[in-house]
């Protein structure tokens, strides 16, 4: 048995087209099951729905075989006891502050301001005011980012920007883009050693479907 981990949400639907490539049809629809185990047509593949940010702790520790998770939750966790073999070009973001409209960014980073950064993405965010030589103080927060600086509670936010709609909705402005996203195939080392056939066959699949899109 295969046991592939995936998130519900823009990463399961951009995934549907690289397992089809791969032969592979989910069986069951996440939007309307609450089934957090999901069938596949082939007997020996099936899919577990964990949340985003649970997916490398997943495949890190044998919960899952494979699992697919973004750039952006793999620098957080640490990606290290993983084989990351693929970028598969899905799911494709970025990682940027944002501040409200009227607060001048420019300013406070050149006087040497400290500044107050709401983020889910510590890790991240630490790292790159560090490089700039810019202080902060990091306030870390597990969703609605862009709540913190139209509430006092932060200067700036280090958060996902896509359409950036959101940002938008929020009268919040993105004044650095801080890396790319996109999500990457990740395989526990063990199963990679004991099924080696099968995961070696999804991985070509999958890097296949992948060259064909781009
Ligand atoms: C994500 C991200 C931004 C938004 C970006 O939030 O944190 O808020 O999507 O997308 P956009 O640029 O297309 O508007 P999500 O809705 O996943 O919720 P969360 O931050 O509360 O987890
Ligand atoms: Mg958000």
């Amino acid at each position: 048995m295969i046991t592939l981990a995936l998130s519900k949400g823009r990463i399961f639907d951009d995934t549907l087209p690289l397992l089809r490539a791969a032969n592979i049809e989910v069986l069951d629809n996440p939007e309307t099951s609450r089934k957090l185990i999901l069938d596949t047509n082939q007997p020996g593949v099936r899919v577990v729905l964990v949340r985003a940010s649970d997916v490398p702790t997943y495949v890190e520790n044998g919960g899952a075989d494979l699992g697919i998770t973004g750039r952006d939750t793999l620098i957080e966790h640490g990606g290290q006891g993983m084989y990351q073999p693929l970028d598969l070009q899905i799911a494709k973001c970025r990682i940027s502050v944002a501040v409200r409209a009227d607060f001048d960014y420019e300013r406070a980073v050149k006087q040497g301001s400290r500044l107050r950064v709401a983020t889910k993405y510590v890790a991240i965010a630490r790292e790159f005011f560090a490089a700039k030589g810019v202080h902060v103080d990091l306030i870390k927060l597990y969703g609605s980012m862009e709540l913190a600086p139209l509430t006092g509670l932060a200067d700036a936010i280090v958060d996902l920007v896509s359409t950036g709609n959101t940002l938008k909705a929020n009268h919040l402005v993105e004044v650095e883009r801080i890396m790319d996203i996109s999500s990457r195939l990740v395989v526990n080392q063990a199963s990679l050693k004991l099924k080696q056939a099968p995961i070696r066959a999804l991985i070509d699949a999958f890097a296949k479907a992948v060259a064909e899109r781009s």
